[in-house]
């Protein structure tokens, strides 16, 4: 039997051996507080790898101190971090899998000491921090900063750079009208509003002309917010700017209630893909290996991202070949080329 699930996925010259993707998912363990890859994550990353993820994607990795989540992420900051994150990319490449990076900025959600900073100065919630609104300086930092943790992505092996545009992290600050109140270049109307990310995308492929995704929160789920429709010209730029894939998310841009059922935000991902002709992918409650394939024989989306259910099962892949019929390779110790 052959399913779709099952199929490689090509863009460019990277051969995904299959259609499923592990989601950017912060581990948050990056205990010394300075950016870097510790056991952890050498360990759990290599795990989906050895269970057949054909691509992992690297947690939020911080392309700026001042992006980060948490001190615990992360970060690609500095050329230090290069050394760690090749010697994770190798690992997972041994393996078989191909493995991506998120590069990140926080902007007003970042839980850190000091000054954080977003689009306006308006806090997320009555919890958070009130950021300071950034100036034309500080933007040029950022786009700069980007550019720069791509150029080490590379030179650390990555195949694939995804740009988190979503979950109300700085990009997605600037591009939802209920984030962004600024009166400048970068705020207003739609393409004022996009202006960063353009200028981002752009950025980062002066270093980088490998596959490029881009994940956005196609619904805002508050009144005055976007809505997936708004993301279609969004996305119609991001391809013609050479952008491979857009990884559609939803929500966390404002504290809004999101209901949310298997499969959810599959609906984006169709309207962005039927509405700007562009590769997607789908990501949400994804569990079962029947709903996969029907989100891509339908072509509601091109792969699927699974978050949870693979850190409760890095073996999901082969439960999927078992329940799909097919037949994959089987984990083996990578020079002795055991089979068993
Ligand atoms: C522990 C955890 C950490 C996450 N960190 C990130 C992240 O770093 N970047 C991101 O874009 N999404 C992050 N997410 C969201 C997931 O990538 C995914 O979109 C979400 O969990 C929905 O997929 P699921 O239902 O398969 O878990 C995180 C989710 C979890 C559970």
């Amino acid at each position: 039997m052959t399913a779709k699930l099952f199929s490689p996925y090509t863009i460019k010259d990277v051969t995904f051996k299959n259609r499923i993707v592990m989601a950017p998912m912060c581990m948050y363990s990056s205990h010394n507080e300075d950016g870097h890859v510790l056991n952890w994550h050498r360990t759990h990353y290599t795990s989906r790898a050895v269970g057949q993820v054909g691509l992992i994607i690297v947690e939020a990795t911080a392309v700026t101190p001042q992006g980060r989540i948490t001190p615990q992420d992360l970060g690609i900051w500095s050329d230090e971090h290069i050394e760690g994150l090749q010697e994770l990319a190798g690992l997972v490449k041994e393996h078989g899998a191909k493995i991506g990076i998120q590069l990140a900025h926080a902007g007003r959600k970042a839980v850190l000491e000091g000054e954080i900073i977003a689009p306006s100065a308006i806090a997320f919630n009555e919890k958070s921090k009130t950021p300071k609104e950034m100036t034309l300086e500080d933007i040029k930092e950022t786009v700069a900063a980007f550019r720069d943790g791509a150029e080490r992505a590379k030179k650390a092996g990555f195949d694939v750079i995804e740009i988190h545009a979503a979950h109300g992290y700085l990009i997605n600050e600037f591009l939802s009208p209920l984030s962004n109140q600024r009166t400048d270049e970068y705020g207003g109307t739609k393409e004022n509003r996009y202006q960063i990310l353009r200028e981002v995308i752009d950025a980062v492929k002066t270093v980088w002309d490998g596959p490029l995704f881009v994940r956005v929160s196609a619904h805002d789920y508050q009144e005055g917010g976007l809505v997936p429709e708004d993301y279609v010209p969004f996305a119609k730029w991001m391809k013609e700017q050479g952008v491979d894939l857009i990884d559609v998310s939803s929500g966390a841009v404002v504290p809004a209630h999101i209901h949310s059922y298997p499969g959810y935000q599959v609906p984006y991902s169709e309207t962005i893909r039927n509405g700007a002709d562009v590769p997607t992918g789908a990501v949400g409650l994804i569990t079962s290996p029947a709903h996969a394939e029907e989100i891509l024989e339908n072509n509601r989306a091109d792969l699927i991202f699974l978050a949870r259910e693979l850190l409760r099962d890095p073996y999901w892949s082969r439960r999927a070949a078992k329940e799909l019929g097919v037949s994959i390779d089987s984990p083996k110790p990578y020079e002795r080329g055991w089979n068993f």
